[in-house]
């Protein structure tokens, strides 16, 4: 199996994501019809924000958090959203690579998943 390593990599892995993610019941409408994603914009957000994670270049400027919260306010973000999100997260990543910043790229995302969750939550209560 692959390893986890360039720019191109990542492109394959968030493009695989994504492809999943909008064909999922439980958390396509997210990004088609409540936030309607510009993915031109999205993609290349999201291919710097985790090459800044995994290799430390830090090509991404911006707040994951934020982006988040209108979101949550018009569809609430629960716990079964996120543990979709990372299943189907970890799915692409073993189906396509092995190795160090594979297995990186997953407790990260559980990690960023497991604070966001927490925060959706305590936003919406407020
Ligand atoms: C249920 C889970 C999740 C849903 C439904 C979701 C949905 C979204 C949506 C709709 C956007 C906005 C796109 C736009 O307006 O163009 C977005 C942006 C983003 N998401 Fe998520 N997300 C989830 C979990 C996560 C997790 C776990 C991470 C990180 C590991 C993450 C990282 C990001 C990043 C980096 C952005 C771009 C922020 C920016 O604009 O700079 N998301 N997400």
């Amino acid at each position: 199996m692959k390893k986890l390593e360039t720019r191109e990599d990542i492109e394959q892995l968030v493009n695989s994501f994504y492809t999943k993610v909008i064909k999922d019941e439980k958390i396509a409408s997210f990004f088609t019809d409540i936030a309607k994603v510009d993915w031109e914009q999205h993609l290349p957000k999201m291919y710097s924000f985790w090459e800044s994670i995994l290799f430390g270049q830090m090509t991404y400027k911006g707040n994951p958090m934020g982006a988040h919260f209108p979101v949550n306010e018009i569809k609430a973000m629960e716990q079964e959203h996120f543990e979709r999100w990372l299943e189907l997260w970890t799915q692409t990543i073993e189906e396509n690579f092995a190795g160090e910043n594979a297995d990186l790229a997953i407790y990260k995302a559980q990690n960023i998943a497991k604070l966001m969750a927490f925060k959706m939550e305590i936003a919406r209560r407020l």
